[in-house]
């Protein structure tokens, strides 16, 4: 995130001497990227470093692997992801779907807040969560950052954070990368402004509030994610929200998809043009994240607004539904739907769509869906993702045609 927040106190030359209680030097800690090059925040401690460990290091008991199955054969999948139960927490609730050398994509539907004296710390992957359902705030040493349905919520790879629920369920869809995730950097001019032209305004963000710094000592748990979804359990003896303040370009945030503004053009456009997030150096690394959402449809007088059959052979395709109306998936997705196109497969609206679609020229949309396009990442789906996958996908084109009078061999 270019943009550079501060909150609370922090001394104006960094690392130098900083007293927010009388007497007690308050301790400065750094939470970076790249090495001690990229994107940083400098985090002032009100008198422990996050350091103080007051136990051995265990195991937490439980983990977040991604475990793939045998001997499936290339395919599309279509995954009803709202069909799995509501339950516990959103870390006990978490369950990778599809993963990939540096991705991750998966679902959580708790029903509980984060149970009190418990922290999560992804040591491996910065996150992207997508609110389908719910209300809430992430609780890092940032602060407290609100989120509702349909924000997208970004936290960088090393916060120390609670969730807590003000609904009595939530739906979120979860998407992890190794490399930072910020704002389509293309869309960014060198002054870390979003440029006049792009779908996004970086100053609508939702920052993080801090309150007073929680200098308390106790029992804290803070379980780390680390070493491809192992969880350690680390406990500390102080609460870790202990901040008297912080500075930096380095922290959580959300961002409403419904401040995606989105570009029409009067021909059908590529995805490009819905693009809000990217993680690692498009076009080589990472993945490119698009908001589908209400847009005019091309006005020429002859667009198709249904998308044209497409594979693009160094992109693994992920997309959330989070309603049904887009068109091109019309009668076969639920909210909560989450295709998964491997690139080698070409994919296509289904039966009449394109014909269908005509009628929404020049017509506002109403469809939100969130779409991932890996750049050379092969991605796989997980055991708990196949279990809830729709056995009839890879056959649906060939049924559709035939329930829209068309030849399947068209
Ligand atoms: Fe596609």
């Amino acid at each position: 995130m270019a943009m550079i927040v501060k909150r609370g106190q922090v001394p104006k030359v960094p690392h130098t001497e900083f007293y927010a209680k009388p007497g007690v030097l308050a301790l400065e800690e750094i939470h970076g990227t790249y090495g001690f090059s990229g994107a940083y925040s400098r985090k002032m401690h009100v008198r422990r470093y996050p350091t103080e460990q007051v136990k051995p290091p265990k195991p937490a008991g439980f983990n977040l692997s991604c475990s793939e199955p045998t001997g499936l054969p290339l395919q599309p999948f279509h995954l009803r992801t709202a069909r799995f139960p509501y339950g516990g927490d959103v870390l006990r609730a978490r369950k990778p779907l599809v993963f990939g050398a540096t991705t991750v994509v998966s679902v959580a539907r708790p029903d509980k807040s984060t149970p009190q004296g418990e922290f999560f710390r992804n040591g491996e992957f910065h996150e992207l969560f997508f609110v389908q359902e719910g209300e809430g705030a992430l609780s890092s040493e940032y602060g407290e950052l609100p989120f509702k349905a349909l924000d997208y919520i970004v936290v960088p790879k090393g916060t120390t954070c609670q969730l807590k629920l003000f609904t009595k369920k939530a739906y979120f869809l979860i998407i992890e990368s190794v490399f930072p995730i910020q704002f389509a950097p293309h869309f960014i001019n060198p002054q870390g402004q979003a440029t006049l032209m792009a779908p996004i305004v970086e100053t609508e963000v939702g920052l993080p509030r801090l309150g007073e710094p929680r200098d308390e000592k106790g029992q804290y748990s803070v379980f780390v994610k680390h070493d491809g979804g192992k969880l350690t359990r680390l406990s500390m003896g102080h609460h870790p929200f202990d901040l008297v303040g912080w500075e930096g370009s380095l922290y959580p945030f959300t961002f409403a998809s419904s401040d995606h503004h989105s570009i029409s053009r009067e021909i059908h456009t590529a995805p490009p043009v819905r693009q809000t997030f990217q993680a690692g150096s498009a076009p080589h690394s990472g993945f490119s994240i698009c908001t589908f959402r209400a847009q005019v449809e091309g006005w020429h007088p002859l667009d198709i607004p249904a998308p044209y059959a497409h594979y693009n052979v160094d992109s693994d395709e992920v997309m959330f539904f989070s309603n049904t109306s887009y068109g091109a998936r019309k009668g076969y997705v639920e909210p909560g739907s989450m295709t998964f196109h491997p690139s080698s497969l070409p994919h296509s609206p289904h039966g009449d769509a394109a014909e269908r679609s005509k009628a929404a020229r020049g017509k506002v949309s109403d469809y939100l869906a969130v779409m991932l396009d890996t750049f050379f990442e092969p991605l796989h789906i997980t055991k708990a993702g196949l279990s809830c996958a729709d056995k009839e996908y890879p056959l649906s084109w060939h049924k559709a045609s035939l329930g829209a009078g068309l030849s399947p061999a068209a």
